[in-house]
């Protein structure tokens, strides 16, 4: 595959492909997936039950995900940068595996993996910061036909173990210890406590990141830089059926424990693929930069599998935005010459709260493409990121998914289809998507607001919750007959265009209207002196439900009355005074999840004055803040 033979040139082409997409879908996936390395070809593209949530991609097809990320490089691309990484420390040595390096270092950890009698199927626990030898082990798991579950490296003993527990992983992979800006962290211990709770690890092994000393267990633990002495650097890659597990993926539910969400090698390599290439724009020499965590689906998706299937050269980095301060991802993008950089929204709200001039005096004119996921983002928001970021030259490509999608689903292409700012724009070609009204009808109309669901299968969706796939029908099936329900809100103007209005969940009924949260949100972060905020319902004796809304103001800004008044008139002046929150309250940060999120329930309880049971807060990246809700309650 050369990288042109997947993308999309032209609107006319877009579209044209799009409609293929949906009068033939079998043929269309099937030409996609002609341009990847198959040991065995399919006997059938597509196989499907809505009724029992049945979904076959490309049954009977044989392949391994690594040979077609690594091997087939190796022809034309084997001293070509594969991953570039930069450490924590702006002053540590940076690393640069090449395809070949890249290949064999997987192979030899393959190696590894099944000196240690790693089987097909067996799955894999990865707890591991952002270091290359994450992008290793995972890619050795799927080499050798094992699953891997990566949990992202913030998660609590207690989360790792539930997590292990419920795939009964046999092996878990860990360093002894990670940076976090100017933080160290003990994984190893944090792991040793989890163990105790999952009893199904044979063996762990540990790469030894840092000089600190790492607590063995005989019998259990393995040290990562011993064990790969002494293999080969080459390693079969197992044979696996499109339709075997690749990995297993925990994500939270709005009730009950995490949903094991799992994806399969065939479809998934292809959706991420193809899609990463389309709405990226990714062309031959370029510097490619998503800033998500490899425990999180967009790392998946997009820092590993999508550019290394597509032979692109990604960077990983292992730091934060923030250190050794607000300037670091610009500075990154200046020293690589990054030119596409995908983010998430709360990244661009933090740096754009700080000082103008740590973006402003670095070079970003590589840039080529700026992306955005995770969450609605605001107009202001959208307009520093174009502004600021992109220096008005970039496009701003607004990708819908989620983690059980596996890929982009919903998102302009760079430079190819319109942007509208807040708006994700156009489905990808394959995705047909419908918007439900309350009643469970396909509102037909071109412009219309309702629940987001989507009314054909597609190769990358995630096909089961681990161990329960009576939830998954439950959660993701049964709301509407024959689609798969979103859990988001959307709305779409008479361009066909979609903007995501925020979880179902979210949404508020004031007065008998449905209201969106985050387009009131939008609003309020439109005031000159917010910087964030987070609106949530709760019970009103008249209207039924009312809103507060949480607001974070800028540093230097004093809270007012008149500043109340202000925030109101302007949610009124652009949304309708029905969406004027009840009450304001000002606030010094918001309960965020590590993957940064607002964390609702809890704001949902300090709303409804219910402070008796706030629920479990250990999993929040900055509890603390939960108290100081509390006291500055309105
Ligand atoms: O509500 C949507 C929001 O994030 C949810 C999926 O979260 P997760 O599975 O963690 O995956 C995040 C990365 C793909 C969605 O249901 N979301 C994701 N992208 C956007 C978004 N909301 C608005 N605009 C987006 N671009």
């Amino acid at each position: 595959m050369t990288i042109s033979n997947l993308q999309l040139n032209s609107k006319e082409e877009y579209l044209s492909h799009y409609q293929q997409s949906v009068e033939h879908p079998e043929d269309f996936w099937a030409g996609v997936a002609e341009q990847f390395v198959w040991k065995k070809k399919w006997d059938k593209v597509l196989d499907y039950d809505w009724e029992n949530a049945r979904f076959e991609w490309f049954k009977g097809a044989q392949l391994n995900i690594t040979e077609n990320c690594l091997d087939r490089h190796l022809k034309n691309r084997a001293e070509q940068a594969a991953i570039v990484w930069e450490p924590n420390d702006p002053n540590a040595k940076n690393r640069i595996l090449s395809y070949k390096e890249l290949h064999q270092e997987v192979c030899r950890f393959s190696n590894v993996l099944r000196d240690q009698g790693i089987k097909k199927g067996d799955r894999i626990c990865l707890y591991m910061p952002m270091i290359p030898e994450l992008a290793i082990a995972q890619l050795a798991s799927a080499r050798v036909g094992a699953v891997h579950s990566i949990v992202f490296a913030g998660f609590s003993a207690t989360a790792i173990a539930s997590r292990i527990e419920d795939s009964k992983c046999k092996m878990l992979i860990t360093v002894n210890e990670m940076y976090r800006g100017a933080k160290t962290i003990n994984l190893k211990s944090i792991c040793d406590e989890a163990l105790k709770a999952a009893p199904s690890v044979e063996k762990v092994i540990v790469y030894e990141h840092t000089d600190a000393e790492t607590n063995i267990e005989a019998g259990r633990d393995l040290l990562w830089k011993e064990l790969v002495n002494d293999v080969s650097d080459h390693a079969e890659a197992e044979s696996m059926d499109a339709e075997d597990l690749l990995f297993i993926l925990y994500t939270s539910g709005s009730t009950g424990k995490p949903k094991g969400m799992v994806h399969h090698c065939g479809g998934y390599m292809i959706g991420a693929t193809y899609t990463f290439l389309n709405v990226f724009q990714y062309k031959e020499g370029d510097i490619y930069w998503c800033t998500a965590d490899i425990g999180w689906i967009t790392g998946h998706s997009y820092i590993i599998y999508g550019p290394l299937a597509a032979g692109a050269t990604t960077l990983m980095f292992e730091g934060v935005p923030t250190y050794p301060d607000a300037g670091r991802f610009w500075e990154i993008v200046e020293k690589y010459k990054v030119n596409q950089f995908y983010t998430a929204p709360t990244a661009i709200r933090a740096l754009q709260k700080c000082s103008l001039s740590l973006v402003e005096s670095k070079d970003l004119s590589s840039l080529k493409t700026l992306g955005t996921v995770g969450e609605p983002i605001n107009e202001e928001a959208w307009q520093w990121y174009k502004k600021y970021v992109g220096h008005n030259q970039c496009p701003i490509v607004d990708t819908w998914w989620q983690t059980e999608t596996g890929g982009i689903m919903i998102s302009s292409l760079a430079g190819i289809t319109d942007e509208k700012a807040t708006y994700a724009t156009l489905p990808l070609p394959g995705v047909q998507l419908a918007i439900m009204d309350q009643d469970g009808h396909e509102i037909k109309s071109q412009e219309a607001e309702g629940r987001l669901a989507i009314k054909f299968p597609w190769p990358h969706m995630a096909r089961t919750i681990y161990g329960n796939h009576d939830r998954y029908k439950q959660v993701y099936f049964s709301a509407f007959e024959k689609m798969y329900f979103s859990g988001d809100g959307a709305l779409r103007d008479k361009k066909g265009f979609y903007r995501i209005t925020g979880r179902v969940d979210d949404v508020v009924i004031v007065s008998g209207h449905n209201l969106g949260t985050a387009p009131i949100e939008d609003a309020i972060d439109e005031h000159e002196n917010v910087v964030e905020t987070a609106i949530v319902g709760f019970p009103h004796e008249i209207k039924g439900n009312a809103l507060h809304a949480f607001v974070i103001l800028h540093d230097d800004v004093v809270a007012s009355e008149r500043l109340v008044q202000e925030i109101k008139e302007l949610v009124s002046s652009t949304i309708g005074p029905i969406a004027k929150p009840d009450k304001i309250q000002f606030v010094s940060g918001l309960p965020k999840t590590r993957s940064g999120k607002i964390m609702r329930r809890i704001l949902r309880k300090i709303a409804s004055n219910d402070l008796s049971n706030l629920g479990d807060t250990s999993t929040l990246l900055n509890p603390e803040v939960v108290e100081d809700l509390i006291n500055s309650k309105v």
